[in-house]
């Protein structure tokens, strides 16, 4: 038996140090989330079915009801295409586990959600990161260098757009040519889309990426755009019934089936996804209009590179001082927890920023006074 050696994930180490003690969360990558009764409330009548709803196993799938909806996001995929998942980070284990095998080569869009890379990484694969460039009007991907980077044995290649940590965003003609590429050379596309309807544009809406390409697994989750993280309920979409039927075999090895709760729960917000999407993007906007007179006035002191989509971005603080120390001192004096840049392993003066939480103004406005106070 192969035993996966996977490194600390970083990130994760890092928020279960703080995430349920800090007073001000200013690095969160979901949007404000909702109750029990607020999902209830969208529908007439579910409070009694919800109460009368059965507990035991769930269809390992998901419920044919859950991926119904979620097929109704799609265009080419259906119910059949869809497999529901503990949440995002379930699925990402799975595919990686059952498409990849050791000496593979993979391309990761970096930086990234730490277990994109890793778990190419503790497979054994030969890992190529495709790294975004920061420039002034905004983040970049050098599509030639994509080009030049597929090998006789490149298996995959790993996406996430819009993009954790940077807001970043392909453009319709950059997806269309990461696709021409993946067809031409038979490559698996792993498409993390858990951002999806945060476009801050929504002309630059991606179609998800399994809608254009057969080869393309597309992952979607309640966490984000949805702010429903509780629920842990996440899919892939994917016409490839291959990985499909692999996934599916292998999920009997991690969670076997879903809450049947949350499926119920995650069914009805689906039913009203845009009006959840909308009203999070509304917080979002109200915050990013908030802080952009701080930010017109401190370009010095602090480098905004814009972000397309999502509640997050990438800045960077110009200062010797490290951010992780910037981090303790925060939390410690101001009780506001900001993201160091080192747990994406990058350079030591960037941090995450999220403002996809209603109380983002109070966190902000104590990290305004702190970095102007002139505390660092
Ligand atoms: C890009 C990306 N993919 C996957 C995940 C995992 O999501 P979940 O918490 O729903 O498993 C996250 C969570 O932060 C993420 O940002």
């Amino acid at each position: 038996m192969i035993t996966l050696k996977l490194n600390e994930f970083r990130l994760e180490r890092y928020f279960a140090q703080y995430e349920f003690s800090a007073r001000y969360l200013l690095c969160c990558s979901d949007c404000e989330s909702f109750s029990i009764q607020e999902i209830l409330d969208l529908d007439p009548d579910n409070e009694r079915a919800f109460k009368e709803s059965w507990l035991g196993y769930t269809e390992s799938k998901g419920s044919l009801e859950l991926r119904n909806q979620i097929a109704g996001l799609y265009a080419m995929c259906s119910a059949q295409e869809i497999l529901v998942h503990s949440g995002a980070e379930e699925a990402i284990f799975n595919f990686m586990n059952v498409a990849l095998e050791p000496g593979d080569h993979v391309i990761v869009q970096a930086p990234c959600y730490q277990s994109l890379q890793e778990l190419p990484e503790a497979i054994g694969c030969e890992v190529s990161l495709w790294k975004l460039r920061s420039e002034a009007d905004g983040w970049e991907l050098d599509m030639d260098f994509l080009s030049g980077a597929i090998k006789k044995n490149t298996r995959a290649i790993i996406i996430n757009s819009p993009h954790n940590p940077t807001g970043h965003l392909l453009s319709h003609q950059e997806q269309n040519k990461i696709i021409e590429i993946c067809r031409a050379n038979k490559i698996l596309l792993f498409a993390d889309e858990v951002y999806r309807y945060l476009e801050y544009r929504e002309e630059d809406r991606l179609p998800w990426a399994c809608d254009l390409y057969e080869d393309a697994v597309s992952l979607g989750v309640m966490s984000k755009s949805f702010g429903l993280p509780g629920l842990r309920i996440g899919w892939i979409a994917t016409r490839n019934r291959s990985i499909m039927n692999k996934m599916a075999a292998f999920k009997d090895y991690t969670s076997i089936c879903n809450s049947a709760p949350s499926e119920f729960l995650a069914t009805i917000a689906l039913r009203h996804y845009q009006q959840i999407a909308e009203r999070n993007l509304q917080i979002i906007s109200e915050n990013l209009d908030y802080i952009k007179p701080f930010l017109n006035e401190h370009r010095e002191l602090l480098t905004w590179i814009p972000p397309q989509a999502g509640p997050i971005a990438f800045p960077r603080l110009n200062t010797d001082v490290a951010m992780e120390e910037i981090a303790r001192s925060l939390i410690a004096e101001r009780g506001v927890l900001i993201l160091p840049g080192i747990c994406y392993g990058m350079d030591k003066s960037y941090f995450r920023l999220g403002f996809g939480r209603r109380n983002f103004k109070s966190g902000w406005d104590e990290f305004q006074k702190y970095i102007v106070d002139g505390q660092i």
